[in-house]
């Protein structure tokens, strides 16, 4: 199917909709593709859960969240009623056969009534102790048969290591085949990730420096400034390693590391990502702290606000020894990114909500100027910002206009807000639509979450054998432990501010990037 066309008819089955995500996430989203017309001309919304409730409560349950989580101004009655004609709600319990057999018969019939091909989708919005007895009676129903329209969608975590996501991975491919699967990471659905693409990949100009011999080092930020909010139960378990780097950040990574694709093919890119993650040297477990450095915050202070601890957050063990911040160093081995360090990031409670990927060039080989001329001199550097102001920012020297020579660096903007204006699709409409229309390239492939599980072994292994006496070892508000500074310090470094929290302190400093300087 082309990237422009509508979907075939479709019937989503949502398992555990009565759940937070399909409320805040996924309606949201189908109804915003309703809205913009990329919607089946025929679909039907089909939530599963244990609890009771008929299709009407469903419905009304749904308009409460779009009305609040749609970045359409007001949610228009007429077009509400018309998509929410479309949500039902099936009450039963996913250990029990029978209902998965009479699912089966329910959906034979709503597709007889149907012409032309359907696609059955079936979203796994459940924990993950559900998801092998629901795929498994999937497979006894056989609604895994229709090779091409029954498509299952899984959400991460996938495994919590190695053994675990092989084997959720078997249960998987078990039953369905891997061209039936999309492993949902939301962060490949922002405009601003496939932009990476995009940027790299449809310019001549900045793709001859991409490598070894232009790049110093490469860093990636994903901060935030919230807590663990309602999810200590699940976060407790999981930490910043598996939570965000695992998936999000390697995934990034693999963006910007990856060689050309031949096409957009799901499988090309796909492999080619692949291909860096196997690339990633691995990290010597003996010399972890030198590759890896873990964090948990205390109480402390957030725009103002007073906020608490993480091991006073609620469902979070008082004495947990679970890291909300994560920084690692890691270098791809191969002819274009040989020795070229790749930092990592991320954090919970840290000083704003901001990701940005910065690629610091080498300095240039010679110096031309004298070293009066030079005093406030940097390298090049280009920012890819993701979130929350998405753009890409070109720092590079200029001479400082007078009688001497002075060079002085400037900063190239480029806002997506600004150049387009026009509001991004959220990262799962792209998805979604995706899944309905058969595009994989966006999605993980087993392979993919088992070598991301692979490049962390080593330290989750030595985290988990050596107990973090420290924490939590830093507060709440700032750029996280001192560790984490001394990760990139050792190396001659220091992390960047990201561009936009420049750009809010002060707007000189946006255009003249002079601070923070490695
Ligand atoms: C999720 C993590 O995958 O990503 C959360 O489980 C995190 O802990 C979230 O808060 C961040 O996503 P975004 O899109 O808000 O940056």
């Amino acid at each position: 199917m082309g990237k422009n066309a509508r979907p075939d008819s479709t019937i989503f089955l949502i398992f555990g909709a009565a759940g937070d995500l399909t409320w805040r996430k996924l309606i949201p989203a189908l109804y915003n593709l309703y809205l913009d017309d990329w919607m089946p001309e025929r679909f039907m919304v089909l939530g599963l859960d244990r609890i009771e409730m008929g299709d009407e409560e469903f419905r009304h349950h749904l308009r409460d969240s779009v009305e609040r989580n749609s970045p359409q101004e007001k949610v228009d009655k007429d077009r509400w009623s018309a998509f929410a004609e479309n949500l039902h709600f099936t009450s039963g319990d996913f250990k029990d056969e029978k209902f998965f057999n009479d699912l089966a018969e329910e959906l034979a019939k709503v597709k007889k009534g149907w012409d032309g091909p359907t696609n059955t989708i079936f979203y796994l919005a459940v924990p993950p102790s559900l998801v092998e007895m629901i795929v498994q009676n999937l497979g006894k129903a056989k609604l895994n048969q229709d090779r091409q329209g029954a498509r299952i969608v899984a959400e991460k975590p996938f495994g919590r290591d190695m053994d675990s996501a092989e084997r959720l991975n078997q249960t998987l491919t078990g039953i369905f085949n891997e061209s039936q699967i999309y492993r949902i990471d939301h962060y490949l659905g922002k405009e601003t990730v496939q932009n990476i693409l995009a940027f790299r990949f449809g310019n001549t100009l900045f793709e001859p420096l991409w490598n070894r011999h232009y790049i110093d080092h490469v860093q990636i930020t994903v901060a935030e400034s919230v807590g663990v909010e309602h999810r200590g139960a699940y976060y407790d378990q999981a930490g910043a390693l598996r939570d965000m780097i695992q998936n999000h950040l390697l995934q990034i990574l693999c963006l910007i590391a990856m060689e050309a694709p031949v096409s957009l093919k799901g499988n090309e890119i796909r492999n080619k990502k692949v291909d860096v993650l196997h690339a990633i040297r691995p990290i010597p477990f003996e010399e972890i702290n030198r590759f890896a450095v873990r964090g948990q915050y205390a109480a402390g202070w957030i725009e103002g606000e007073h906020v608490k601890s993480y091991r006073e957050e609620p469902d979070v063990a008082s004495d947990s020894l679970t890291e909300t911040y994560a920084a690692l160093k890691l270098f791809v081995d191969n002819w274009r990114w040989q020795s070229v360090p790749f930092y990592l990031r991320t954090g919970k409670r840290l000083p704003a909500k901001v990701s940005e990927v910065a690629i610091q060039f080498r300095p240039v080989p010679h110096q031309t100027f004298p070293a009066a001329a030079l005093m406030d001199w940097r390298p090049n550097r280009l920012l890819l910002a993701i979130q929350p102001d998405e753009g890409i920012f070109l720092r590079f020297e200029v001479k400082h206009p007078g009688l001497t020579m002075h060079l002085s660096p400037v900063l190239m903007q480029f806002y997506y807000r600004e150049a387009f204006q026009a509001e991004p699709p959220k990262a799962y409409e792209t998805l979604l639509l995706d899944v309905m229309r058969g595009d994989a390239a966006l999605f993980m492939r087993a392979d993919q979450t088992e070598a991301a599980w692979q490049v962390l072994a080593p330290v989750l292994q030595a985290w988990e054998e050596n107990k973090p006496f420290s924490f939590p070892n830093y507060q709440a508000g700032t750029w996280g432990p001192e560790e984490g500074e001394i990760l990139i310090a050792q190396d001659g470094r220091s992390w960047v501010i990201p561009t936009y929290l420049q750009c809010q302190e002060n707007l000189a400093a946006c255009h003249i990037a002079t601070t923070n300087e490695s």
